[in-house]
């Protein structure tokens, strides 16, 4: 297990050992991935609509702190647009708080209207965007933290499709909180970049797909594995909601639709539906819908538990400030 090596506002945030955050995987994000990622040094987010029933969903958090012998963790609150979808995060977040859960990462659109409730059960709250825009006004909001996410992220990347390293020179100059810069991390040469930018951290999810610890089948983990950086295609835009996601036969013909103009959901239902995700990583077929998975995939390269990830990703980012600091 390697030492703690920096010390940033994100570590003392947190509470945690490297300034490593583990974004919220929908379907993947569960007690056992969290937890590991946890003890290894770093926070992570269950994702609450992963798991069938509110019941399962406050095992899965009892769980998690058995794994973590009451190390803190956190939620994963993706904000809809659509006011039905938000009740039930209602839902989520009563769980969380009557759970004694630390930490919520908020994501999708603003999370202005659950700060209140939030804050009151002393909840730490970093939420995930995409433009300077959106970070300047969560900031105003009242969040503690931002995770500004760049064009190369597996999962929504935003429509305008920045790239880390300008959100990286931008954002976190102009904000006063804690930064953490995301998409396509995954070494810790980055970790020391985005440092050098004036973040707290990096946040790293498709790069961790691979670990031991997430329960999607070996093929599909072998598939990221094997990925390059290339590997990855941007679909819906035709929606106005951008996804990046792994590049294949299903991939493609959304890509087809999109090209030929169809814009009746219908049309994708079939295709794109989170729970054929599901299938993809229970089968192992990575054909099977629209995986979400980012650049940062391509820096995975064989499955190994979060710890050791973690160790390589930290003996990087040694290597690297060495680099930097002409000691090498
Ligand atoms: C398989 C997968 C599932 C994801 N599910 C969610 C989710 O449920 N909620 C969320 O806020 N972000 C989700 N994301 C986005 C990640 O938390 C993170 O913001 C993004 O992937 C960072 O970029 P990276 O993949 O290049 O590391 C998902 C990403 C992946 C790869």
């Amino acid at each position: 297990m390697t030492p703690r090596t920096f010390k940033t506002p994100i570590t003392e945030l947190f509470g945690i050992r490297h300034p490593l955050i583990c974004g919220g995987m929908m379907w993947l994000s569960n007690a056992d991935y969290v937890g590991a990622v946890v003890n290894g040094g770093g926070m992570g987010f269950i994702t609450p609509r992963s798991f069938p029933t509110l019941d399962d969903f406050r095992n899965e958090l009892r769980r998690c702190f058995e794994i973590t012998q009451g190390g803190q963790f956190g939620v994963n609150l993706y904000v809809s647009a659509r006011p039905e979808a938000n009740e039930q995060l209602t839902r989520f977040l009563d769980i969380a708080i009557e759970e004694g859960v630390g930490f919520v990462e908020t994501a999708g659109y603003s999370p202005r209207e659950f700060l209140p409730r939030i804050k009151d059960a002393g909840i730490k709250v970093i939420h995930k965007c995409t433009s300077l825009r959106h970070a300047v006004s969560a900031e105003k909001a009242g969040v503690d933290a931002v995770i500004i996410l760049g064009a190369e992220a597996g999962g929504h990347p935003g429509m305008q499709l920045i790239g880390t390293m300008v959100q990286g020179a931008q954002v976190p100059q102009a904000l006063s909180i804690p930064v953490v810069l995301a998409g396509g991390m995954g070494t810790g040469r980055q970790l020391v970049a985005c440092l050098a930018l004036g973040a707290g951290g990096m946040l790293l999810a498709s790069r961790m797909i691979v670990a031991s610890e997430i329960w999607a089948h070996d093929d599909y983990k072998r598939r990221v594995a094997e990925m390059d950086a290339a590997d990855t295609r941007i679909i819906m835009t035709i929606f106005g909601d951008n996804s990046r996601v792994m590049a294949n036969e299903t991939a493609d013909r959304v890509l087809a639709l999109e090209a030929d103009g169809v814009d009746d959901f219908e049309a994708y239902r079939g295709l794109v539906a989170g729970e054929i995700q599901r299938q993809a990583y229970e089968s192992g077929d990575w054909n099977l819908g629209t995986p979400s998975v980012g650049q940062g995939g391509s820096f995975a390269d064989r499955i190994e538990p979060v710890e050791v990830i973690f160790d390589r990703i930290m003996a990087d980012a040694v290597a690297a400030r060495r680099t930097i600091e002409g000691t090498r």
